[in-house]
């Protein structure tokens, strides 16, 4: 299928199948197009984690097609898999940091990887991680942190590279609303500099408030698309 290039994300006929048969996604339908910034809404088990692991190639389709910024994940080599890795910012909901890494080493490592000079990257890591408000935590490890700690130390780490398209599975789930709300305006600080997002919640005060597109899914299926609810 030929992917509109207007569109970074693409699913066509999408079923996920975890083993033996337990299916997560069913059917699934839709387009996001670059500059977009996109709620993935739905109740716990609906398939919102699935959905963003198939986006950045952490699973596969067990049927149809997955094209991310224009490349087909369905038929993608596993070599092709580690470079756009690297170009989309995860928020993972279990933050994976590296635990004997500093944290200022966990943001500052995301540049690494793509080239950028060590005095450069740890200014860039410093200055994400201040707008988070963990200025006193640059020096520590990850397990002396609290879960919102550890949350927004991998949200700074998604960010700092500037990522064009950026996946965040319930990015605020452990943080209280005005870290809630900091976490919202950076994301927003992103899309109005260009990128594309999409965020799984299932925090519907929070939909509701910023008022963007909203893709609804409930046990698998999609069953809503709305451009601006209630706006
Ligand atoms: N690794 C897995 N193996 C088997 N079943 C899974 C796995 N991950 C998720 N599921 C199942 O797939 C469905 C969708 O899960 P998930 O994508 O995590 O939903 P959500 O993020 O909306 O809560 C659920 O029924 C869940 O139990
Ligand atoms: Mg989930």
């Amino acid at each position: 299928m030929q992917a509109n290039p207007k569109d970074i994300v693409t699913l066509y006929h999408v079923d996920k199948v975890y083993p033996p048969n337990q299916q997560a996604l069913r059917g699934i339908d839709f387009k996001v197009q670059t500059g977009e910034f996109v709620f993935i809404a739905g109740s716990s088990g609906a398939g919102k984690s699935t959905l963003l692991k198939l986006i950045s190639a952490q699973e596969r389709a067990t049927r149809g097609q997955v094209i991310v910024g224009g490349r087909n994940l369905s038929s993608i080599a596993r070599t092709q898999v580690a470079s756009l890795r690297r170009s989309i910012g995860v928020i993972f909901q279990d933050y994976k940091l590296l635990e004997t890494r500093t944290v200022i080493d966990n943001v500052a490592f995301a540049l690494e990887v793509v080239g950028v000079a060590k005095r450069e990257r740890y200014q860039q890591a410093y200055k994400m991680l201040a707008a988070l408000g963990l200025k006193e935590r640059v020096n520590s490890y990850p397990l002396m942190l609290s879960g919102g700690e550890q949350q927004r130390v991998s949200i700074a780490r998604a960010l700092v590279n500037r990522p064009k398209l950026i996946l965040a599975d319930e990015p605020t789930g452990n943080l209280d609303p005005d870290m809630a709300s900091a976490v919202f305006n950076l994301l927003l600080e992103a899309n109005r500099c260009g990128a594309t997002i999409m965020v799984a919640s299932h925090h519907l005060a929070l939909i509701e408030a910023l008022n963007k597109r909203t893709i609804v899914f409930d046990k698998g299926k999609l069953i809503g698309d709305f451009d601006r609810p209630r706006g």
